[in-house]
Order: C-alpha cells, then structure tokens, then sequence
C-alpha cells in the first residue's frame, strides 16, 4: 500500500472510531434519560459520610428532615460550578424564607484539593446557606458513586489537573430519597417550581 493510500485508511479508521464512539456515548446518555422515574429514584442515593466546610461530620441521616438540593463540584471549576453556585444562590433568594426549610449541599469531587478549609473560602463568595462537603477521596468516590456522579482526573497545561464532572443538581425529598434533578441551565422560574413543590410535599 502507498503512503497516500495508508493516509486514508488510517483517516477513515480514526472517523469510524469517531462515529462509533459518539454513537456509544449518545446512546449511555440516552439510556440515563429514559430510565423510568421510579427506576431513577431506587438507582440515585444511598449512604455516605463527609465532612463539611467547618470540619463537622456529615452523612446521609444528617440531611433528612429537610429537602436536600445536591451538587457535585469542585472550587478549581473554571466555569460550570461557580455559575450553578450562583444560580442556587438567586434560587434560594427567589424562594426568600422558605430556602431555609432546605438543605442544599455542594459535595467536592476534588477531596485532593479541595479541604474543609479550602471549600469554606470559595463558598464565602456565594450564598452562605450552601454548605460544602468533601472527604477522603475513598468517601468521595463512595458519596459521588451512590448518586450515579461520573468525576473523572484531566491533565491541564499550565495547571496540575482539571476534573470532569457530572453537572447535575439533585432534589432529594426529606426523607433523602431521590424527587428530580435540575438540569445545568434550567431557566430560573422553572428551577423554583421545582423546589416549591419539593418544599410543598
Ligand atoms: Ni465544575
């Protein structure tokens, strides 16, 4: 074979790859849409054992007796957590006194870096009813795995690393089961119906 010829064997191998693995991807994803309610609720949640922004405890039991509004993050986030932190935070201002009837968490997929002492610091630059919860990384993972969050390591140049992650928000009733979650993006109004109802049950 030419070396032109190989050129286009190997380019049509790379975009078969392409293809098939988007094809894959697209089809995980939907299969994630289209689990049944029900089947969502029993796959999301279970127990955990963190410990918060000021170095208190916390697990699973400690959330019930309220709703729950989850997010999964880390404070090295260029984008995405800062400004679903700022979203909770016009959310919990939309719903005014009744934001404190809720527990809202943002749990680090970063426990490397991101210490009690690290989180308190980011979180002070928004809402202070966002508590932060971290860990060892083994708690981490057991915490990240029971809500069916995908965090993965990425190499970044001109930094140690970057950590893809699940950009979900979670609504847990007071019972810490699994209600809904809040897609990344939702418009406002919809995101506080959301959490009326889940105050109002
Ligand atoms: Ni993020």
């Amino acid at each position: 074979m030419g070396p032109r010829k190989f050129i286009v064997l190997v380019t049509l191998l790379a975009a078969a790859a392409i293809v098939g693995a988007s094809a894959w991807a697209a089809a995980l994803l939907h299969a994630r849409r289209t689990l049944a309610p029900a089947e969502q609720a029993a796959a999301i949640g279970g127990p955990f054992e963190l410990i918060d922004h000021n170095g208190v405890r916390v697990t699973d039991r400690d959330l019930r007796g309220r709703p729950t509004v989850m997010f999964f993050g880390f404070t090295s986030c260029p984008d995405v957590c800062p400004t679903t932190l700022i979203q909770i935070g016009q959310w919990l201002e939309a719903l005014g006194s009744d934001a404190d009837r809720l527990n809202v968490v943002f749990i680090s997929v970063d426990p490397e870096r991101d210490t009690p002492a690290r989180l308190k610091a980011y979180l002070s630059a928004f809402d202070p009813r966002i508590r932060g919860l971290t860990g060892t990384p083994a708690q981490v993972a057991v915490a990240a795995k029971a809500f069916r969050i995908y965090y993965q390591k990425r190499p970044v140049e001109g930094s140690d690393y970057s950590v893809d992650h699940s950009s979900v928000t979670y609504l847990l009733d007071e019972r810490g089961r699994f209600v809904e979650p809040i897609a990344y993006g939702t418009p406002p109004d919809r995101a506080v119906t959301q959490l009326r109802q889940v105050l109002a049950e």
